[in-house]
């Protein structure tokens, strides 16, 4: 019986066996996309768990070396670090963002040694640093822009001195990749790769991170006056042309699953190296999910990464990664 009215074409068959879905795939997740975000403390022997953040801990710098061996081992291709500063060392003006033997600068010079293939990346903000727990200066309440960038561009010479590879500014001040670009080359750092977390948005799922840090309870106000309005779109290509135009060469979107519209249009725009971060909030709602019983977890981890590079990405910074690797080199 001839049943005209059936479809020829059946995308079911495309389906229809593991060999013909992994054929016609049309992105893969492979540990080269992979950044690992890590917290790291002052003191010994200490591995600290991060409340809000199952699995995550900080840890101090004797322990370093350790914790990132899987990493390294697994072949991710880069971490990016980020450091808690005891409160004695926070002011208002952030100056231990500036000192050579901070404890960023001290990890940096700890995981080149150890692992001289890892790409360091390094977060340009003052935020860790700060009183006040802003990314910038702060005068009668408001953020100062130009003031900023200048301290912005000597903690990032800083870095790179420490042997930071790629400075990440997160610290969303207008004008800040020109002047971080400039003072790099004026001091011969002309290899080090700046990824500018182009468009990063005023975000709720920070939450997590700043507890990680302590920089929540000292937070005073928001940060609305210097990230995105999470209602704003077009906004995001002005502020990913503007990095690229400054000489960034690479840049982010930030936060990630909620944003991935945003991924999308800065890589059909600008088809640049384009990254996402998923952020502790995110990996917060995962993992409570997870240990409530209500997601699967590896399939949810993998699910939530294949989204990144379906939507542009060439990169998610992510803290899953370890784990991520595990999965996808089946470990
Ligand atoms: C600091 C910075 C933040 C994050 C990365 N760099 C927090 C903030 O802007 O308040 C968030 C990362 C995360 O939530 O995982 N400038």
């Amino acid at each position: 019986m001839v049943r005209s009215s059936f479809p020829h074409t059946r995308l079911r068959r495309n389906r229809f066996d593991d060999a013909t879905r992994r054929l016609v795939s049309e992105t893969h997740l492979h540990v080269d996309n992979l950044i690992w975000p890590i917290f790291i403390c002052e003191g010994e022997q200490q591995r600290q768990k991060v409340k809000a953040m199952p699995g995550v801990e900080r840890v101090s710098l004797d322990l370093l070396v350790e914790h990132v061996r899987p990493a390294v081992e697994l072949g991710i291709p880069a971490v990016a670090l980020f450091p808690v500063t005891p409160l004695e060392k926070r002011s208002e003006t952030g100056e231990e963002a500036l000192n050579p033997d901070n404890l960023m600068c001290r990890a940096a010079r700890v995981l080149k040694q150890a692992y001289p293939h890892l790409a360091l990346v390094g977060d340009v903000a003052l935020d860790p640093y700060t009183s006040h727990g802003h990314d910038g200066l702060i005068k009668d309440g408001h953020i100062l822009n130009d003031e900023s960038v200048d301290v912005l561009r000597h903690q990032a010479l800083n870095q790179a001195k420490a042997g930071i590879d790629i400075i990440a500014p997160s610290d969303m001040m207008d004008g800040r990749v020109k002047a971080i670009r400039s003072i790099l080359d004026e001091h011969d750092f002309h290899t080090t790769r700046i990824m500018a977390y182009a468009a990063k948005y005023a975000s709720a799922f920070y939450g997590p991170f700043r507890d990680a840090l302590g920089s929540n309870a000292l937070l005073s106000g928001d940060k609305k006056s210097y990230q995105m309005d999470p209602a704003n779109s077009d906004e995001a290509l002005r502020e990913v042309a503007m990095d690229l135009a400054e000489g960034a060469d690479m840049v982010m979107v930030k936060p990630g699953m909620p944003y991935l519209d945003i991924i999308r249009r800065v890589r059909d725009t600008f088809s640049v190296p384009t990254f996402a971060y998923q952020v502790s909030g995110e990996y917060s709602m995962i993992m409570a999910a997870i240990e409530n019983g209500w997601l699967d977890r590896e399939k949810t981890i993998l699910e939530s990464l294949i989204a990144f590079r379906r939507a542009g990405c060439h990169g998610i910074l992510t803290y899953f990664a370890v784990e991520a690797a595990r999965l996808l080199r089946g470990r």
